[in-house]
């Protein structure tokens, strides 16, 4: 254990050598050999059901590095305080290690100041506060707020819930039957009544990438506010909320890496300025009494009550492992190993691929004729391979393909071609055991069936 007076982890972490970075970064220079990373990720490294673990629901969430779990470990037997209070030293280093993992955050979206970062619990919250900031402040009866077919629930439902409560209503923009976008029907949909359009970056149930530059442009050519959900997208492409002129871009930890129960909203902050506040309590005041408050600026105005510093900790941690192995070179990656999934799913019979845009991550969504989704995903897990099976909180993206569930094998950096091949190789011999009472087989063709 180090000497406690240190200032926070970086003189920790140089005295280790490693930074908190890849296991194969020596002397702070990445190979980029992301690769190699995979050894840096302890439960990958195990047998389910008699079988070598493959990770397949990265979409649901990742798997932390060594470095997060030592991160936190060592903030909680070390620095646990509060932060923003008390005048002792545990409460000044809980105070900068909160404060660094804000700044790395805005490092990792290309934020011009950290002051633009928002801790919340996720991706859910996160557009939870905006729908009752900006969406209060900005949508009232007889507006509209644009979103697209291909949104998770996270993403819909707090929209809704304002909609319903001011008298707007959603429009959905469509997509083609590859699964991307119809921007001239985006086009069409933006007019003087749209208040608000919110989108996903990155679908989680096709995983098609949309053209969010595109669309912010035209969003903001119009003086639209843009709030972008980058879920599933910050794990797998580099993202600059600064050149793509997003007005407000959400994410959560889990999914990149870092612990459940943290995220982030970025939100410019000129605009986060005019928010209002939307949780009262401790941390976001100026001044209390009876009669009146008055509030903190941002992003201390949008943190009420005590946060979760030791997942903002380990955070930090997760975002300077994944920018030390360098984004560029995770969606180089991830791109070899999404067209290897691609070719090897398209090549076995009965397996109806949904969504097949051009520009996608690493994510396949498919039934196969004659099967229920959720008896694949139960057969899979025998073999040891972890997918979603369901409807993966994004049921109208599904129900545009005419299904209400899929298999999901959604991938990160740390999959290998091997894994896909058992992948393929399961599923064949599923087909060829095309027994319909071993495998639930529903009556219908394209499984309609099963839900999560
Ligand atoms: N939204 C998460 C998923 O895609 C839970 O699985």
């Amino acid at each position: 254990m180090s000497d406690a007076s240190s200032s926070y982890y970086f003189l920790d972490e140089a005295r280790a050598g490693k930074a908190g970075l890849p296991s194969f970064v020596h002397e702070g220079t990445a190979t980029g050999d992301v690769r190699a990373a995979r050894a840096d990720f302890p439960a990958l490294h195990q047998r389910v059901n008699g079988h070598p673990l493959a990770w397949f629901d990265n979409g649901a969430t990742t798997q932390k590095p060594r470095v997060v779990l030592e991160a936190m470990t060592r903030f909680y037997e070390r620095d646990n305080s509060n932060v923003h209070r008390g005048a002792h030293t545990l409460a000044a280093r809980a105070t900068d290690a909160y404060e660094d993992a804000r700044a790395t955050v805005a490092r990792l979206l290309g934020a011009s100041s950290p002051q633009e970062i928002v801790f919340v619990r996720g991706t859910t919250e996160g557009v939870n506060l905006l729908a009752n900031t900006l969406g209060r402040s900005r949508v009232g009866a007889g507006d509209e707020i644009v979103l697209t077919t291909l949104e998770h629930h996270a993403n819909i439902v707090p929209w809704q819930l304002l909609a319903q409560s001011v008298g707007a209503r959603l429009r959905p923009v469509p997509v083609d039957d590859s699964g991307q976008v119809q921007l001239d029907a985006y086009a069409a949909l933006l007019t003087e009544r749209t208040k608000i359009v919110a989108l996903s970056h990155v679908s989680n149930a096709l995983g098609t990438v949309l053209p969010v530059d595109s669309m912010i442009a035209m969003a903001k050519a119009r003086g639209i506010s843009v709030v972008v959900d980058g879920a599933q997208a910050v794990a797998h492409l580099p993202v600059d909320v600064t050149a793509l002129g997003a007005d407000f871009y959400v994410f959560s930890g889990h999914k990149i890496f870092g612990p459940t129960g943290i995220g982030a909203v970025y939100g410019r902050r000129d605009l986060l300025a005019e928010l209002p506040p939307w949780q009262g309590g401790g941390s976001m005041i100026r001044d209390v009494t009876f009669e009146h408050t008055t509030f903190s600026g941002p992003p201390a105005r949008f943190e009420a009550g005590t946060p979760s510093i030791g997942d903002a900790v380990g955070l930090g941690a997760a975002l300077r492992y994944v920018l030390a192995l360098g984004l560029p070179a995770i969606a180089a990656r991830e791109d070899r190993l999404a067209r290897l999934l691609t070719d090897v799913l398209s090549d076995i019979p009965r397996v109806r691929l949904i969504g097949t845009a051009a520009h996608k991550v690493a994510v396949a969504s498919f039934v196969v004729e004659g099967m229920r989704t959720d008896d694949i995903g139960r057969v899979l897990d025998e073999h040891g391979i972890a997918v979603r099976s369901g409807h993966h909180c994004a049921q109208p993206a599904l129900r545009r393909f005419g299904v209400e569930s899929s298999v999901r094998a959604s991938l990160a950096f740390y999959n290998t071609e091997d894994e896909i091949h058992r992948l393929g190789a399961v599923l064949r011999r599923m087909m060829r055991t095309d027994d319909v009472k071993h495998w639930g087989a529903t009556v219908k063709k394209g499984d309609l069936s099963s839900s999560a």
